[in-house]
């Protein structure tokens, strides 16, 4: 067969070469040629600008075919708001080793269960070992067809053959199209395989989800040009060492995108966390100098995370700062407002700090409990076990309230907590929990790690 023309276009300004340069002539810029397909059959577009839409009163679009249909893994089902809709695309992203695979397996399966004719393409696995797996999740519903296959042409065949409600890529990184010379995964590949994907869910009101993997940085290998291409953008994300999953959707067109996932990877797949809450702190030992728990909010959804912290005499010139699970540079604002503003010096100590059970926090609601964590490291007092904290800490040393307390301190309050250490302009009265208000990072300090406290309950 022969090639079918191709061209290099530039990603920024769009002028076309009939090579591959370094250089765009046109813009002047550095590697931003990206390959191809020089559009064959211009009858197409004639047939295309043919089929006429007709404008309707707003009212009066029918949206009766577009119902989402819920794929039965609860937690999916939450992020996408429903389920997945006909005619939707999919990128479900996330680092190799995840769950990308088993998450798709047992969502086909909950679609097909429901009678929707699914088609599953390994493109990265034999049919044989995706077998397997199903047969070990239980995910064996007649109406899941499988193929092994990595050639777009032949997808687009079997997508034909089986006339699928839903089909699954898995991964758009190994389908390639012939046509095009660049390798697999590239740019080029992953975005025309992706496109030609697009429009043909669009045109059966086929729903579609591609695996995609990204890199450590998070960023979808090779194209961001994915993104604006697809309907929906899902992130998988977890730390390997860790049974915790977390679902989030980046991007989603129908609906919004802060509901958050969350998944246990078991012997028997991926099992949803109804109480997030509870699992994070079932392995916390109260009592330890160090130790708080936050109530962050990722999404719409109310989690309680333990922060840790270890301070120690440091033997090297420039100390050690190290923070897991939370961002470096809250710590590094964090240490630097202690210093300055609460007296405590850590500049000849190691500061190493976590998040316990391989969530991620990064907002600045975390603040007061990573700077409580660590003050009370460093002064070697446990922190009262019914009590946690939450607010933002300004660079004068002052709280800020973040938003949703009342929501936080609710899932406190269900945890068994009593006591909330907050910023002064928090709301007053919340049923269940003691609002301990404070305007400074110092009597935040001076509250927690002195015997007060202690006083305060048995008075
Ligand atoms: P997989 O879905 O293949 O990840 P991805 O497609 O994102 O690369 O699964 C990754 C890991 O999950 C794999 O190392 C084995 C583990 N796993 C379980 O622990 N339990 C299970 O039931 C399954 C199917 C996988
Ligand atoms: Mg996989």
């Amino acid at each position: 067969m022969a090639r079918a023309k191709t061209t290099y276009r530039c990603g920024a300004c769009g002028a076309t070469e009939p090579k591959w340069t370094g250089r765009c002539s046109g813009c002047e810029g550095w590697n931003t040629l990206v390959e191809e397909l020089v559009e064959r059959a211009s009858a197409l577009r004639t047939a295309e600008l043919l089929a006429v839409a007709v404008p309707l009163p707003i009212a009066e679009v029918n949206t009766d075919a577009w119902a989402p249909a819920a794929t039965r893994v609860g937690e999916l089902d939450r992020v996408l708001q429903g389920g997945l809709v006909p005619g939707s695309v999919t990128v479900l992203g996330g680092e190799p080793g995840i769950g990308k695979s088993t998450l798709l397996l047992q969502a086909l399966a909950g679609l097909a269960k429901s009678g929707l004719r699914c088609l599953y393409v390994t493109a990265e696995e034999s049919a044989q070992q995706v077998r397997l797996r199903a047969e070990r999740l239980g995910a064996l519903p007649p109406n899941l067809w499988l193929v092994s296959d990595t050639a777009l042409p032949h997808v687009l065949a079997h997508i034909e053959s089986v006339q699928p409600d839903v089909v699954a890529i898995d991964s758009i990184q190994t389908v390639y199209e012939p046509s095009l010379s660049s390798a697999p995964g590239s740019v080029a590949q992953v975005r025309e395989c992706a496109h030609r994907l697009v429009r043909v869910s669009k045109e059966r009101a086929m729903a579609s989800i591609l695996v995609g993997h990204v890199t450590k940085d998070g960023a979808l290998a090779g194209p961001r040009a994915l993104e604006h291409l697809v309907d929906t953008v899902l992130s998988f994300e977890g730390e390997r060492h860790h049974a915790l999953r977390l679902l989030r959707a980046v991007k989603h067109r129908y609906g919004s995108t802060d509901e958050l996932g969350l998944f246990e990877m078991t012997d028997a797949g991926l099992a949803g966390v109804p109480d997030p809450s509870a699992l994070f702190l079932a392995d916390r030992r109260p009592g330890t100098p160090g130790s708080i728990v936050a109530p962050v909010l990722d999404g719409h959804r109310p989690l309680l995370v333990e922060v840790q912290a270890l301070v120690a005499k440091s033997v090297i010139p420039a100390p050690r700062r190290s923070a897991q699970g939370l961002d470096s540079g809250r710590l590094a604002l964090v240490i630097a407002v202690l210093q300055q503003h609460v007296q405590m010096p850590f500049d000849k100590y190691d500061v190493h700090t976590v998040v316990a059970g391989g969530v991620r926090t990064v907002e600045p609601g975390a603040d007061l409990a990573l700077a409580l964590s660590l003050a009370s490291a460093r002064a070697g007092i446990a922190v009262p076990d019914d009590l946690v904290a939450c607010g933002e800490v300004g660079l004068g040393g002052e709280l800020r309230q973040v938003h949703q307390t009342a929501r936080r301190l609710a899932e406190a309050a269900r945890l068994g907590f009593r006591r909330a250490v907050v910023p002064v302009s928090a709301p007053l009265h919340l049923p269940g929990i003691e609002v301990l208000r404070v305007a400074t990072l110092e009597q935040a300090v001076h509250l927690v790690c002195t015997d007060d406290l202690e006083r305060r309950r048995t008075a």
